[in-house]
């Protein structure tokens, strides 16, 4: 890759990724964690482990630093394999990717100053999605590739993985970020991004983000792309009670009501590319199970063009009407359709 396209990437790049903890020494606020982990790869003999926790804890950046730190960057491009449980839930797919992963003989690795010990790691990501049907096949495989394989295990819920699973693994509960750690984390990226803010930005930020680091480092790239080089403020982050009002007006299946909740949301000066990232939140993640699949799906669809439109330039006003007068037509309709 050459210099120009190297750069193009980087600057393309979701901060998130770019700033990607790449040592287990980067990964923030998991002291217990990451002590007892450094113990595992001195002592060259991993187990086979589970990583549980909320969603932009570092779950998936630690495995890949144990694995940066056993086998370094190009030996763990062949040393292991990263299924994603949720891409993929069934039983085939542990049946046939692992069980070939697993199987091929591990060659003479160049070991470029890593110890590179002799077995292979398969991170099993979102494994709580996984079927009872394929966890049970792949408590079959931990056990006959145990002399060549290592598997990581990684969830948000530990309940959701079947108990011999659970008993094969050491386990390893991830936090959520504490609000010191990851406002110093936006802080590193805001100075390196050359970022400039009101100093209450980054506090504000981590409240919404709630402890997830992915989180809070998208809201801060968004906020960057809407500010540019001027000073980010406060006015970003839109209160829970604003998008609750422009919610319920799409509940209430009136247009008047509608009409004032999103005049009344323009008029606070709000941003509508930040409405799109935190009503996001409100509805497709909905902790209060309000919306049915097929509302969220539809509503999903309505913030993804309304996306688009605001990245081809169009009228805030106009798109902010449309994505909530969208909302209440769907939320409508698949009623309807439910109901029916
Ligand atoms: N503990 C942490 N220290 C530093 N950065 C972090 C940490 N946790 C998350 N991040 C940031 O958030 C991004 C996502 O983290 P990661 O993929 O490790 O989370 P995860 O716990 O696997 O989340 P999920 O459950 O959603 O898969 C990272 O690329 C990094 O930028
Ligand atoms: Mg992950």
């Amino acid at each position: 890759m050459n210099h120009t396209s190297s750069t193009i990437h980087e600057a393309s790049q979701p901060w998130s990724e770019k700033y990607r903890p790449r040592s287990l020494d980067d990964i923030s606020a998991q002291e217990e964690t990451v002590a007892v982990l450094r113990k595992t790869i001195v002592s060259q003999n991993l187990p086979h482990m589970l990583f549980y926790g909320p969603p932009g804890t570092g779950k998936t950046s630690t495995i890949l630093a144990i694995a940066r730190e056993l086998y370094g960057p190009e030996n763990m491009k062949i040393r292991v394999k990263e299924l994603n449980a949720s891409d993929d839930r069934g039983i085939d797919v542990i049946r046939q990717k692992v069980k070939k992963f697993a199987r091929n003989t591990i060659g003479n690795p160049i070991s470029d100053g890593y110890s590179c010990p002799p077995y292979k790691i398969i991170i099993l990501d979102e494994a709580d999605s996984m079927t009872h049907e394929a966890q049970a096949a792949l408590r079959r495989l931990m056990e006959d590739y145990s002399t060549t394989t290592r598997f990581c295990i990684i969830c948000n819920y530990v309940t959701r993985i079947i108990e011999p699973i659970v008993s094969r693994c050491a386990q390893f509960r991830f936090k959520s970020l504490d609000n010191f750690s990851a406002k110093s984390r936006l802080q590193m990226i805001c100075d390196k991004e050359r970022v400039i803010y009101e100093p209450e930005v980054l506090d504000e930020l981590v409240k919404v983000a709630n402890g997830d680091m992915r989180m809070a480092i998208m809201y801060l790239q968004t906020a960057y792309s809407v500010y540019k080089d001027e000073v980010i403020t406060t006015k970003f982050f839109i209160p829970d009670a604003v998008i609750e009002e422009l919610i319920q007006s799409a509940q209430s299946h009136s247009f008047n009501n509608i009409e004032k909740a999103v005049s009344h949301f323009i008029l606070s000066g709000y941003s509508a590319v930040q409405l799109l990232s935190q009503i996001q939140d409100h509805i497709v993640y909905d902790n209060d199970n309000r919306f049915s699949n097929i509302q969220k799906a539809n509503m999903a669809i309505c913030i993804g063009e309304m996306d688009k439109c605001l990245a081809d330039g169009c009228d805030e006003h106009l798109q902010i009407l449309n994505l909530i007068a969208t909302i209440s037509k769907n939320i409508l309709f698949s009623e309807e359709m439910i109901t029916d």
